[in-house]
Order: C-alpha cells, then sequence, then structure tokens
C-alpha cells in the first residue's frame, strides 16, 4: 500500500546488496511512497551487478563509494544533489561488516587490524558521511538521517562479537552528531535497531539461526522483518516525525523489553 509519504524527497540509501538487504527493501517501498533517490554502495559490492535490477525498478541511478573515503563520499553527495536536483531530504545508513565475525576469530582473540576496519567500515563511518553531508551543508531543514544498529549495542551476545562495540559507537555518533545536526540545520539523526534478519550480513553472524529463534519465541509480535524495517524507517524519513531526534528506536516485535516468554519458561522445563 502507498500513503505518499515521501511524494516529491530526495535521498541517498546505502547498503543495497541483494533482495534480501533491508536498504533495498527500504529503495523499493521509498519508491513507492515516491521518493528520489541515489542508490550507493562500495566498489566491490557493486561488482556483483544485482543493484542494477534494483535501479531499473526504482528509476533510480547507482555512484560508487567506500563509505570509509571522504573522497568518495563527496563525490556521492555533489553528484546525488546534480541528479536529483537539489539538497537532501534523507539518507539511510545500512552498512555493517565485521572482518573478525566473517573469519571466525573470537571476541577475545581479535585480529586488530580486522577490528579497526569494521569499526571504520561499521560505524565510523557513519561520522564521516554525516561530517560530509554538514560541512556540504548538503541537508534540506526537516530533513532526516536513519543509521540501523542492533541492541548488542546495550546488552550481551557473544557471538556478535566485534559489531556490538561497533553498533555502541554508531548509536553515540548518531546523538552527539544530531546535536549539532539539529541545532544548525533542523535535521534530524536516529538508529533503528532492528530485530535479527536473514541477509547476508546477519547469516554471518555464528548461530544466527538460534538467535533468530530465540528472539521470536521471545517477542509478543514475533521478529520484525526487512520490509517491515524499511516501512518504520520511512516513518522517519517522511513529515510526521519531524521531532523525533536523537533516538535509538527498538524494532523487534518487542524483545528489547522482554524478561521471560511463556515459549522461552515451557523449553527451559524439565
Ligand atoms: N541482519 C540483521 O540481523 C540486522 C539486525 C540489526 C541491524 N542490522 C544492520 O542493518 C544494516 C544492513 O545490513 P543487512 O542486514 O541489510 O545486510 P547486508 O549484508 O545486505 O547489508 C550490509 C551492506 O553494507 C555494505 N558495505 C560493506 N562495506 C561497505 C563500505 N566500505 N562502504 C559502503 N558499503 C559497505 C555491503 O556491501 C552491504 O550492502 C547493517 O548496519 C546491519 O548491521 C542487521
Amino acid at each position: 500500500m502507498s500513503y505518499n509519504l515521501l511524494k516529491g524527497k530526495r535521498g541517498i540509501i546505502f547498503g543495497a546488496l541483494d533482495e534480501n538487504s533491508i536498504a533495498w527493501k527500504t529503495a523499493e517501498r521509498a519508491h513507492e511512497e515516491g521518493a528520489k533517490f541515489v542508490l550507493t554502495n562500495a566498489p566491490v559490492a557493486l561488482r556483483m551487478g544485482t543493484i542494477k535490477s534494483l535501479a531499473e525498478k526504482t528509476n533510480s541511478e547507482v555512484i560508487a563509494a567506500d563509505a570509509t573515503k571522504i573522497e568518495d563520499l563527496e563525490n556521492l553527495i555533489e553528484k546525488s544533489e546534480e541528479i536529483l536536483g537539489g539538497k537532501l531530504d534523507f539518507v539511510l545508513h545500512s552498512i555493517g561488516m565485521s572482518i573478525n565475525v566473517r573469519k571466525g576469530k573470537h571476541y577475545t582473540d581479535q585480529n586488530y587490524d580486522w577490528t579497526h576496519k569494521g569499526l571504520d567500515v561499521s560505524a565510523m563511518s557513519f561520522h564521516k558521511l554525516m561530517q560530509t553531508l554538514y560541512k556540504k551543508d548538503a541537508m534540506n531543514e526537516w530533513g532526516s538521517i536513519v543509521a540501523l544498529t542492533y541492541m548488542a549495542a546495550q546488552r550481551v551476545f557473544p557471538d556478535y562479537n566485534d559489531m556490538a562495540d561497533n553498533k555502541a559507537y554508531l548509536e553515540s555518533v548518531a546523538r552527539s552528531f544530531g546535536y549539532f545536526f539539529g541545532k544548525d540545520k533542523k535535521v534530524r539523526v536516529n538508529t533503528i535497531s532492528q530485530s535479527p534478519t536473514p541477509t547476508s550480513a546477519g547469516q554471518g553472524v555464528k548461530g544466527f539461526t538460534g538467535f533468530m529463534n530465540y528472539a521470536e519465541k521471545m517477542s509478543p509480535l514475533g521478529n520484525a522483518t526487512a520490509l517491515e524495517c524499511a516501512d518504520y524507517t520511512l516513518t522517519l524519513f517522511s513529515d510526521l516525525t519531524k521531532k523525533v531526534t536523537l533516538q535509538n528506536l527498538f524494532h523487534d516485535g518487542g524483545f528489547s523489553n522482554m524478561g521471560v516468554s511463556q515459549e522461552i519458561m515451557e523449553a527451559m522445563e524439565d
């Protein structure tokens, strides 16, 4: 269903890798809601080629950018403003990567080069992105910037590894930069803390199926899907949430406020 929520709005969407990606679903839904946007991903991800079909479907252009490189971000923002015909109303940061997770390196035995790289890609890139947008004065007043995060920033999920620390940093950057973006440019900045979701990044986490099933059984509404996350993100891009900023918003079927559920109790009884 379409509500024309983003009619006339311009944006940039980072992180659509394949059709399971949360960013992919967000692009499809933003298109349905009337937005115009540029799609971007790291050059290596673009070489896979799948994003072309999303670009065709949503009538959008693709610009390569490694989110850790300032010159790539500058180029992306300049070109996007040209292509879209003005300043931006929304930006989605949907980027995450840990080499320690990918290579099965335990949290107590980190390869710190990989830890640095993961922090840069997953968290510092959000600061770099916002700093570039801010310096270029690329956001319209009452624009909205959203990054995706996970509850391992607040609570322990042992196999989430160094991504937990990256998410804690990401959420802090949203608040700290969100203050300046709010004061100086009337732009809001929030993070959405999403349920475990079967995407390329999600499935890289060890024991992901157990993780997902547990969250499903703990949450009164069940896990939130990628499409539902896309819908929630669109509300934050719309004019209906103008005074929501500096928030970490849980989109998890209620998981984050649960102690225990009936299903988990029953599974534990002998
Ligand atoms: N899947 C889950 O369970 C889950 C839960 C909560 C939050 N999240 C978060 O949602 C976001 C999107 O992940 P997803 O689950 O859709 O997985 P995904 O693998 O589809 O998306 C991750 C994206 O990050 C991109 N990326 C990696 N390095 C990059 C770089 N240097 N520059 C630019 N882009 C780069 C990848 O190419 C990919 O498109 C991430 O921040 C992730 O941590 C995911």
